[in-house]
């Protein structure tokens, strides 16, 4: 079985550019008590980080922060060494809630095309683009379909094809696999990792879902809840390209998921 990757591996990257950085940072929601404390975390540019942790610690939380809608209550969130301060193209982000993330009176083409609008003027060139990316998602049959005539799996789909159309520079994922079938899942697993590393695209990427958070990340972040706090950092060995059979029969996989498990069970 050859599973060793020839690829450089983008988190071994120690020399690779930070992208993100949070030092010290805690949210506050008005006149509540802490939902984030403390949290300082290194994203360097091509890496992929999984960030696990029970519902309600502050995933979601975390997630805007860093895209830009919300404002940590104490330290620093930076992009490149700049405070996030607003929204970026730079930044995209699948929310994890699909059902308000499409515009209802555009089809799922129409949808996609939206970042590409001001980037590929020449329809031509961005119809070809935006085909693409639905091919992609698995979406081709439904590319003139509206976003009420789709599943939310289906939906969720498009927020990705119109995130990866964005070609920003960091994809931040709040769960964004956590409505679809596990064939399709695994089949976007695969789709997403070699977009990310073919592009070098930083990503973070949320889920409840710890083997899915080892399988596609160089490093796991666990958090752990009230307040959302960094339980404990894995860096994750495992060589790439992966794949979803060998891989998650490693026994690095299996030592990293017990290990995790029992994190968050709280032993
Ligand atoms: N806009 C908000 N105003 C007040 N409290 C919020 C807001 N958004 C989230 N919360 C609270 O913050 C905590 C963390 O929420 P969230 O970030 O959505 O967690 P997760 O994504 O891990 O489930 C929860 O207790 C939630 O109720
Ligand atoms: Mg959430």
């Amino acid at each position: 079985m050859t599973l060793a990757s020839t690829k450089a591996d983008p988190a071994s990257g120690a020399s690779a550019p930070v992208a993100v950085s949070l030092r010290k940072v805690g949210v506050t929601y008005a006149m509540g008590r802490p939902v984030l404390e403390d949290i300082s975390f290194d994203v360097r540019e091509g890496e992929f980080l999984s960030i696990v942790g029970p519902s309600g610690c502050g995933k979601t939380t975390l997630l805007r922060m860093l895209a830009g809608l919300l404002r940590p209550t104490v330290g620093e969130a930076l992009f490149d060494g700049q405070p996030i301060m607003a929204p970026s193209r730079e930044r995209a982000i699948v929310f994890q809630d699909y059902t308000n993330a499409l515009l209802p009176w555009r089809t799922v083409s129409g949808n996609v095309a939206l970042a590409l609008e001001k980037t590929m003027p020449v329809k031509a060139e961005r119809d070809a683009r935006v085909a693409q990316l639905v091919e992609k998602m698995g979406l081709s049959h439904a590319a003139d379909r509206f976003p009420t005539q789709l599943s939310g799996g289906m939906q969720q789909r498009v927020q990705i094809a119109r995130c990866l159309s964005q070609e920003p520079r960091i994809m931040l994922m709040d769960e964004p696999f956590g409505a679809l079938d596990a064939m399709t899942r695994q089949t976007l697993q695969d789709e997403l990792m070699a977009l990310a590393a073919e592009r070098r695209t930083t990503t973070v990427f949320i889920t409840h879902d710890l083997e899915e958070a080892i399988y596609l990340g160089d490093r796991v972040i666990v958090l752990s809840a009230n307040p959302g706090r960094i339980a404990q950092t894995i860096e994750v060995e495992l060589p790439r390209p992966r794949h979803q059979l060998t891989t998650r029969e490693d026994p690095r996989f299996l030592a990293h998921r017990h290990h995790l498990f029992g994190l968050l069970q709280g032993h």
